[in-house]
């Protein structure tokens, strides 16, 4: 591991992005585990790309297969294309039925971004203080409006952030104040851009019908409501989409990392109209989005969500690994867990409460250690994000529970 990873900072530069303080050279992956080039094995609960777990045997069928027999860029007429996307779109709530293609969910944010931008002719973004959305020039301008990383950077004039929902504070006062504040500005509101489940931001708690009430807000004000579907999608929240987890239909919903289970392949869909204009105003095309492989691949993540009833058991393995990590009782560093079916944020806290973003880091340390693969979340990087694979089950989150329960005791 040594040479390969001095190798590996030699090419890609010493500050090219690796996991963890020990960084992980992984070989091999079967299900829920991974092993890496010392023959030891890890418990992926960080995922959400290899969303039906590691090595399945149907995606790697399909895709095998699909690649055996014809794979090319994306301006052929394929079968294989559009009946994926026929079955994609037909999950979609109703008027979200016309598809563009692309391979990153940076790309189809921007694709999306651009859409809402069309659609209004309005300029203005809202979206969280706390957002992550992808890399790239403009959907980059979304990202921690509000966090440290935002210290020093000039102000957006069509960008706010809106503040976190804490209990006390309402999500929606504050996407109200920020459409009042771009329509002052004369900029107007394109759109709401943002993960239908808060996932980077921690999975802070949306008050029941909260959702609705923005959707409402941000209509009446002429902008759309964009769902970032990107972590949120493919039965992770226990349905289908985050946003129906949250309570609300969007204009626009982009979809990203599970959905090729590791092949590069994003979307968004939205309806025709909406579409059609993105489509005569901007000529987009995508070489290697819409190909063959790539629906292939995606098509098999349906078929294993539907035939192996992974809707259900994310919504009861999420509960049974939330419930359990609450029910652990060893430290009072660990503050309050909440899940989204098979995605749990878990704060953790210093000794006098407060979110402790150093500790949280060394907790995903010690458990990368211990055998388990787990991130972090939130404002103040303090959130434990545990997201296995959606195949995960009750069995294997018990034996995640066991060895997280000694990191937790040896990190107090
Ligand atoms: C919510 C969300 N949207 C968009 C993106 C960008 O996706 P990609 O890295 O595929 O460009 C990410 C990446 O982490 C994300 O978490």
């Amino acid at each position: 591991m040594g040479e390969t990873l001095d190798r590996h900072r030699r090419i890609f530069g010493e500050r090219a992005p690796l996991f963890y303080d020990e960084p992980l050279e992984l070989i091999r992956g079967e299900g829920v585990w991974l092993l890496d080039a010392h023959g030891r094995r890890y418990l992926d609960a960080y995922n959400n790309v290899p969303c039906v777990g590691h090595a399945n045997p149907r995606v790697v069928a399909a895709v095998s297969e699909q690649m055996a027999t014809l794979q090319v860029h994306s301006r052929y007429v394929h079968g294989v294309v559009v009946d994926y996307a026929e079955r994609l779109a037909a999950l979609h709530a109703d008027p979200l039925s016309s598809l563009v293609f692309a391979c990153s969910g940076t790309e189809a944010d921007e694709i999306a971004m651009s859409m809402a931008r069309l659609t209004t002719g309005n300029r203005g973004f809202i979206t969280t203080e706390a957002a992550y959305h992808g890399n790239n020039s403009d959907v980059g301008r979304l990202n921690d409006i509000g966090g440290r990383a935002s210290v020093g950077k000039p102000v957006d004039p069509e960008v706010r952030g809106v503040p976190l929902p804490d209990g006390s504070r309402r999500f929606v006062e504050g996407v109200a104040a920020a459409i009042r504040s771009l329509d002052e500005a004369g900029i107007g509101v394109a759109g709401v851009l943002m993960c239908s489940i808060l996932a980077n931001e921690g999975l802070p708690p949306l008050a029941d019908g909260e959702m609705a009430e923005v959707a409402e807000l941000v209509h009446a004000a002429g902008g759309l409501m964009i769902a970032d579907e990107v972590q949120a999608g493919f039965a992770r929240s226990g349905r289908w989409w985050g946003y129906e987890f949250s309570g609300f239909e969007p204009d626009i919903a982009v979809m990203g990392k599970p959905m090729g289970a590791g092949v590069p392949f994003s979307g968004v869909v939205a309806a025709p109209d909406v579409v059609d204009r993105f489509r005569s105003s901007t000529r987009y095309f995508n070489t290697f989005a819409a190909t063959p492989v790539q629906a292939a691949a995606g098509m098999a993540v349906i078929d294993v969500i539907e035939d192996e009833g992974l809707l259900a058991q994310t919504t009861q393995v999420g509960r049974h690994l939330a419930d359990g990590l609450r029910g652990l009782g060893i430290t009072d560093r660990l503050g309050e867990v909440r899940n989204v079916g098979l995605f749990v944020g878990a704060d953790w806290l210093d000794a006098d409460g407060a979110p402790d973003g150093q500790g949280a880091r060394a907790v995903v340390n010690a458990a990368r250690h211990a055998g388990v693969l787990i991130g972090l979340d939130g404002p103040h990087g303090h959130v434990l994000k545990l997201r296995p694979p959606l195949v995960f089950s009750a069995a294997d989150a018990d034996q995640l529970l066991e060895i997280i329960a000694a990191v937790f005791a040896s990190a107090t």
